[in-house]
């Protein structure tokens, strides 16, 4: 037997050794009564005599060295075990397992959309969800008294006078021209607020994304084009698109947009409600309206704007049949995205 790789055996062993016990045991193993080294050494009896005395001593250098390893290493043991009391750690003990966490489906949508328009030279800008009542209508040319103030029902805060929370991203259009000359492409992802009663289709919160692009000569085919991108990007390039004529008082003219439905490609399902069609957002050119309102000369310049909610393009995106699973924080759904 080669008392060499006995050696290193022995010392593998010893290096993976964590706790008293596992050291206890290797000692008994090797250094025990009926362990390896005793073994060996009563087989020198059985050795042609001239091998007895050479192989006698390197048993018993042997059992020196395993001696100090296991001393050693018993030291190193102490050491660290203090060291470990000192922290209160107990190293023995299995760790806590962190599940890692994944973004929510909304912010998923959110950054893929932002990403696209990005691509496209739009910048993304936030506004807050407390907004003054002449931007959520008035210079979106709602006037006080016009009965399109009813469609956009909001919700309006009593402490603080003509402020509420918007009923829709637009009044960051209002922000954004007031604040910055054309040329001007932006995205605004945000919170919306608006007192429906809750269903699997409506919320009292969801989110909008809202784009516009102002510019000399932007013309409907712009927008046309831009949507035609956007609606490709996020649902496959299969996908058809159709503008419906629709009235928005900041835009005109104004559609109302539509794709191909996602589950039946246009053949009549219970998701589009046999029309084959899923109305998917709201746009149209710039009221020159809004332009007076913010200084822009509508002479000069035009632009469109377009405005979308997320939760129904996640919906559709991603086959969910009610818009509550969203904010239930419940993981088993959210763990999915
Ligand atoms: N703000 C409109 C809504 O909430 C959507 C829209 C935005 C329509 C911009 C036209 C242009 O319904």
């Amino acid at each position: 037997m080669d008392i060499n790789l006995i050696q290193e055996k022995i010392e593998n062993e010893l290096a993976g050794v964590i706790s008293p016990q596992a050291l206890e045991e290797v000692r008994v193993k090797y250094l025990g009564r009926k362990g390896l080294i005793a073994e060996l050494t009563g087989s020198i009896p059985m050795l042609p005599i001239d091998k007895r005395g050479g192989f006698g001593k390197e048993v018993n250098a042997l059992k020196i060295k395993v001696l100090n390893l296991i001393e050693e290493k018993e030291r190193s043991l102490k050491n660290q075990d203090s060291a470990a009391k000192k922290n209160n750690i107990d190293i023995g003990m299995p760790g806590i397992a962190q599940r890692p966490g994944s973004l929510h489906p909304i912010t998923h949508i959110i950054d893929e959309i932002c990403t696209i328009f990005n691509r496209m030279g739009f910048s993304v800008l936030e506004g807050p969800e407390v907004e003054t009542e002449y931007n959520n209508f008035t210079g979106l040319n709602i006037p006080l008294d016009h009965p399109s103030r009813d469609a956009f029902d909001t919700f309006y805060l009593k402490k603080y006078a003509k402020s509420l929370l918007r009923s829709h991203t637009s009044p960051v259009q209002v922000r954004a021209m007031k604040t910055a000359k054309p040329p001007l492409a932006i995205i605004v992802p945000g919170r919306v607020y608006r007192p429906d009663a809750v269903d699997a289709s409506h919320l009292f919160m969801f989110h909008q994304i809202e784009g516009i692009l102002v510019d000399r000569n932007i013309k409907f085919s712009d927008l046309k084009g831009t949507l035609e991108m956007f609606t490709k990007n996020v649902f496959g390039k299969d996908i058809k698109m159709r503008f419906r004529p629709h009235f928005f008082p900041f835009t005109e003219p104004s559609a109302e947009v539509d794709i191909s439905c996602i589950i039946c490609c246009g053949k009549g399902c219970s998701v589009c409600g046999r029309k084959g069609w899923l109305e998917i957002l709201g746009a149209g050119m710039i009221h020159p309206n809004v332009f007076k309102h913010v200084g822009y000369d509508a002479k000069k310049y035009t632009g469109f704007a377009f405005g979308m909610g997320i939760e129904r393009i996640a919906m559709l995106k991603y086959g969910i049949n009610d818009i509550r699973l969203f904010f239930e924080n419940d993981l088993r759904f959210l763990k999915q995205f």
